[in-house]
């Protein structure tokens, strides 16, 4: 079994109700601090986020309404929230990270939490802890909400199925990144002001980009028409292929196709173990074809908004001109990150954090 069926089992083994759950009301203290948000927003139900596609489009909807609140206390530099007093927040990356670790960092800290940034290569990870051990230990200090960044495919779920934590997935491998997926909404509403209907193009390493998925299963619930394309070594077989894709999605190998009337075009960061791995030619004729240019961007609608996860190799999936040019909405999704992050935090764990406060600590 590879590392993305072993996910996709374990995630069917949560789903399937194993995993304990919360919901109900805002606890007081969180009413108090969002004021009409949260009388009209009830806590989510879920207790992890591991991928989106177990999420309604409803559900996605529900993150983005808050992010927007959220987005509207950052710009006016609301005083900090105290929505997560007590909520004792960890970031364990086993990856490196520049964006969504600083942004959950960010958004916890916003919301009244402490937050611990666990770095596994300055950890007794180096002297043969497991990962389940890791989570244990700061478990045991008090820690109940685990942002978690992994090499392996199926990572935060093992730890979700076995652990007490609530996890949120912050890149799994090849598998999911959900809340890049859902910042990647909250960009392309914010400037539409819709989701279903628009056109999205996703450039690049399809088959091993945590990206990819995690936005297809978001665009598919919200009934965007979305194409994915790049060279056939970097593409599924098909999208139904070991039902790791919605069904509704287009493959398409000629970029100028996949871009014609797009609304959305979002190239995806090229890594270049690809080459090396027999998968590519070479870079360079990787950019010949499927590189992002500002010509080849007249293709799309004139206001066609271009994204990227970050980082961009500049030059090779965007050309520099087009990463800075006025249809890039690179650093906007940036910055939207931390609301996003904020509006999920705040769904998951703002109705437990009395609780929690006499159940795990
Ligand atoms: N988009 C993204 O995951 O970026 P980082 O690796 O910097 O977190």
């Amino acid at each position: 079994m590879n590392a993305l069926s072993l996910s996709t089992r374990l995630g069917t083994e949560l789903h399937g109700g194993s995993g304990p759950r919360v919901g109900g009301l805002l606890n007081a203290p969180a009413r108090e601090a969002l004021g009409h948000l949260a009388r009209e927003t009830p806590a989510s139900s879920r207790r992890h986020v591991l991928d989106l596609d177990d999420f309604s489009c409803e559900e996605i909807a529900r993150v983005l309404d808050v992010a927007v609140e959220m987005k509207q206390r950052l710009v006016g530099r609301a005083e900090r929230l105290s929505a997560l007093g007590g909520e004792l927040v960890a970031n364990v990356f086993y990856e490196p990270s520049t964006r969504t670790r600083v942004s959950f960092e960010l958004a916890a800290k916003a919301l009244g939490a402490d937050v611990i940034n666990f770095n596994a290569s300055a950890s007794s990870v180096e002297k043969g802890e497991t990962l389940l051990d890791t989570v244990r230990t700061l478990q045991a200090m008090g820690v109940s909400t685990l942002v978690m960044r992994h090499r392996e495919a199926g990572a935060p779920y093992l730890v979700a199925s076995r652990l007490g934590v609530r996890v949120v997935n912050a890149g799994d491998g090849c598998h999911a990144h959900p809340t890049q997926a859902l910042l990647d909404l909250f960009t392309i509403r914010g400037r539409f002001g819709r989701l279903a209907g628009l056109r999205v193009a996703i450039v690049g390493d399809i088959l091993h980009s945590r990206v990819a998925r995690s936005n297809l299963w978001g665009l598919s619930k919200v009934g965007a028409e979305v194409v994915v394309c790049g060279p056939p070594t970097l593409l599924p077989a098909s999208p139904m292929q070991d039902r790791l894709f919605p069904w509704n999605v287009r493959l398409e190998h000629r970029l100028e196709a996949a871009l014609e009337g797009a609304d959305v075009v979002i190239a995806l960061r090229l890594q270049r173990e690809r080459q090396e791995a027999g998968l590519l030619p070479s870079v360079r004729e990787y950019t010949t074809h499927y590189g992002i240019t500002p010509e080849r961007l007249r293709l799309a609608q004139p206001d066609a908004l271009l994204m990227h996860p970050g980082p961009v190799n500049e030059g090779v999936e965007i050309s520099a001109d087009a990463t800075h040019g006025p249809l890039s909405a690179i650093d906007e999704q940036v910055s939207n990150g931390v609301a996003v992050r904020m509006g999920l935090l705040y769904l998951l764990c703002a109705d437990s954090t009395s609780a929690a406060s006499g159940a795990s600590r």
